[in-house]
């Protein structure tokens, strides 16, 4: 099975920038990438914050782009985002029995739960009570297949002050309910960094990547603020066996020279040749 995440498409109404960039442009951009190159994907995933304001003109552009992608594709809400406006926009993406953008499906391989801790008007995620029941529900009825969890928000400090500021808040009940399928649970999917990251928690390997548009800048100094950057977005191609999960990290917007290792583009030390030495 071969999938495809991307995050923090960040869409503002057509026309407008943000920062100074045009996320319409990028994304526009990397769907030609994946239309071209993975369009036999099984599934591609938006993990959250689709949209920068939440207004429905945004909704509508960023629809307009995504109607032009081959794969299946599977969205979810960040803080950004505003419930309502969504679901009239994208009225066939499921919805829970409470009203939360977040489903449940099983997939070749295994369940993939597709998470919603958007609070309206506040940056830091929420999982409350009734989605932590639902979540607890569908991780019971996995049965023994292996789980893949997606959210938006990370459930744990990452190590940088002003992003954990923002994580979701309740980071010890969301463990507990973890906890016991830890072993089963294969990754983490999440957005919300704007950068890449990965590692592991309670045993489970997590990954997350770059937004469409701005990026947050690595700065360990950084107290307040958020340090932010243009570095180029990002999707990856996740490739899932089953002894294994292999993520690529693709630049799709890197404008360096492409050439053969076997053909060096310039005369220099690459020419040397193992009989040379
Ligand atoms: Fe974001």
């Amino acid at each position: 099975m071969k999938m495809i995440h991307l995050t923090d498409t960040h869409f503002v109404p057509k026309g407008k920038t943000l920062y100074g960039g045009d996320p319409r442009a990028n994304l526009e951009r990397c769907i030609q990438d994946i239309n071209t190159n993975h369009a036999d994907a099984d599934l591609c995933v938006v993990t959250g914050d689709l949209t920068h304001w939440g207004e429905a003109k945004a909704f509508a552009s960023l629809k307009e782009c995504l109607d032009e992608l081959k794969p299946p594709l599977q969205l979810l809400v960040g803080n950004h985002d505003a419930r309502s406006a969504f679901s009239k926009c994208f009225p066939d993406q499921p919805v829970d029995e409470n009203g939360f953008i977040q489903s449940s499906r099983d997939y070749p391989a295994g369940r993939f739960l597709f998470l919603d801790s958007n609070k309206s008007g506040q940056a830091a995620g929420v999982y409350c009570d009734t989605r932590q029941a639902w979540l607890e529900r569908e991780l019971k009825e996995a049965g023994d297949r292996p789980i893949y969890l997606f959210m938006h928000h990370p459930p744990f400090h990452i190590g940088l002050p002003y992003l954990d500021r923002i994580a979701l808040v309740q980071r010890e009940e969301f463990a507990d309910v973890i906890r016991p399928y830890a072993s089963q649970i294969r990754h983490l999917f999440f957005g919300h960094i704007h950068r890449p990251l990965s590692g592991n928690w309670l045993g489970i390997s997590f990954s997350t990547l770059r937004s469409m548009n701005h990026q947050v800048w690595l700065d360990f100094n950084a107290k307040k603020d958020i340090p932010a950057s243009f570095e180029p977005p990002a999707y990856a191609v996740v490739l899932f066996y089953p002894d294994r999960l292999v993520i690529h990290p693709h630049d799709f917007m890197d404008t360096s020279q492409k050439f053969s290792l076997s053909k060096s583009p310039v005369n220099d030390w690459a020419k040397r040749s193992w009989w040379s030495r």
